[in-house]
């Protein structure tokens, strides 16, 4: 890093007005961001300043060319007020893998992580306590640099902003599996979390919530047979009481609650295969009755019990289960990353 991080204070926090108890997701931000630029090929300064517009050149590349990823991360605090994170460098090398694809500078490790431990000391106090909330964090980069030359810009932008959060969906979840359109393609971008990888989601997305859906799951370009991932989170599928999900590819976000999941569930000697499934096997298997659970993993959503998947104009139910495997995984997860249980996996960082 050039030199220390820079602080500029708020002079009046806003904390007051938040409704801890019902918190939206990602739209409560706190009163502080972390802001560095890239210019003349290297990282300035960063610096924690109020949370605020920014300014840019209207001929800023990210406007025109779309040069922007991010990462999605969560801070919990335990009940002795200890601040955690799960896997934050997993993070910071997927944001640097973003970033090669989109031809982004890398961050350095301690812009990253020193910048982000020191933006949740900042705002400590905007990390909730309750069950069920943290405070999301987003780091994201983009092209500040001016052109209308299709090409990659001379500089760039790194910010962290967070939001105290509460859940991701609202109520039971019911997804449409698309048969037309595509997230990403083979040596496409749909392995970096780009950020036009979701507004290509948005229009077919939007045609599935017309029609009563929260979210799409999405097949393969080609044949649209092979199950991929949803919307905003890795699927799991269990059939009869193996869970199976699909491996990641160049089309596929490498989730790291998706990794962490199979790690917890292979350790509980559940069985689980990453393989490729397809649409004819989920639905053979829901007509069986064999169809047991399908859930979404990552980090907005956590793990996200999918109650009904529609296909092809019918709509299929998933069995309502005792001790659903998406409930035990959730619990485990969930207590590493809030400190309520062991983690022999070394995932949690206490700050
Ligand atoms: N797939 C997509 C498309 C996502 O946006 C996300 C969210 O980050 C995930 C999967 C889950 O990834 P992770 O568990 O790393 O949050
Ligand atoms: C996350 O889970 O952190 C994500 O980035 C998904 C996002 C699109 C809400």
């Amino acid at each position: 890093m050039k030199s220390n991080i820079e602080i500029q204070r708020i002079e009046k926090s806003k904390i007051d007005s938040v409704d801890f108890n019902n918190l939206p997701f990602g739209s409560v931000y706190s009163d502080h961001m972390l802001e560095c630029d890239f210019i003349n090929g290297e990282w300035q300064t960063p610096v924690i300043k109020p949370y605020a517009p920014i300014s840019l050149d209207p001929a800023a590349k990210i406007f025109h060319y779309g040069q922007s990823i991010f990462e999605g991360m969560k801070a919990y605090k335990d009940a002795d007020e200890n601040t955690m994170l799960f896997r934050p460098l997993e993070n910071w090398k997927r944001l640097n893998k973003s970033a090669e694809r989109l031809v982004i500078p890398h961050i350095p490790e301690d812009i990253f992580m020193e910048g982000l431990k020191k933006l949740l000391e900042v705002d400590n106090n905007w990390i909730p306590t309750n069950e069920g909330s943290s405070l999301y964090i987003r780091p994201f980069m983009f092209a500040s640099g001016i052109g209308f030359h299709a090409s990659p810009a001379d500089s760039y932008k790194f910010i962290i902003c967070t939001a105290p959060s509460g859940a991701y969906f609202a109520g039971k979840v019911k997804v449409l599996i698309e048969e037309k359109y595509a997230r990403a393609a083979n040596g496409g971008v749909g392995f970096a979390k780009a950020g036009g990888n979701y507004a290509a989601q948005f229009y077919p997305t939007q045609l599935a919530i017309e029609k009563g859906y929260n979210q799409v799951i999405w097949t393969d370009d080609n044949s649209h047979e092979y199950i991929e991932e949803a919307g905003a989170m890795n699927i799991f599928i269990r059939i009869n009481d193996t869970l199976i999900t699909s491996p990641t590819s160049d089309r596929i976000l490498n989730g790291i609650t998706r990794k962490s999941v199979i790690q917890i569930a292979e350790d509980m000697n559940i069985d689980v295969e990453v393989r490729k499934i397809t649409v004819s096997e989920v639905i053979a298997a829901a007509q069986s009755g064999s169809l047991k659970e399908m859930f979404g993993a990552g980090t907005a959503a956590v793990i996200s019990p999918i109650a009904t998947f529609g296909y092809h104009g019918t709509d299929y139910d998933l069995p309502e289960l005792e001790n659903p495997f998406a409930e035990i995984l959730k619990k485990a997860i969930t207590d590493i990353q809030t400190n309520k249980a062991e983690d022999p996996y070394g995932w949690r960082v206490v700050l």
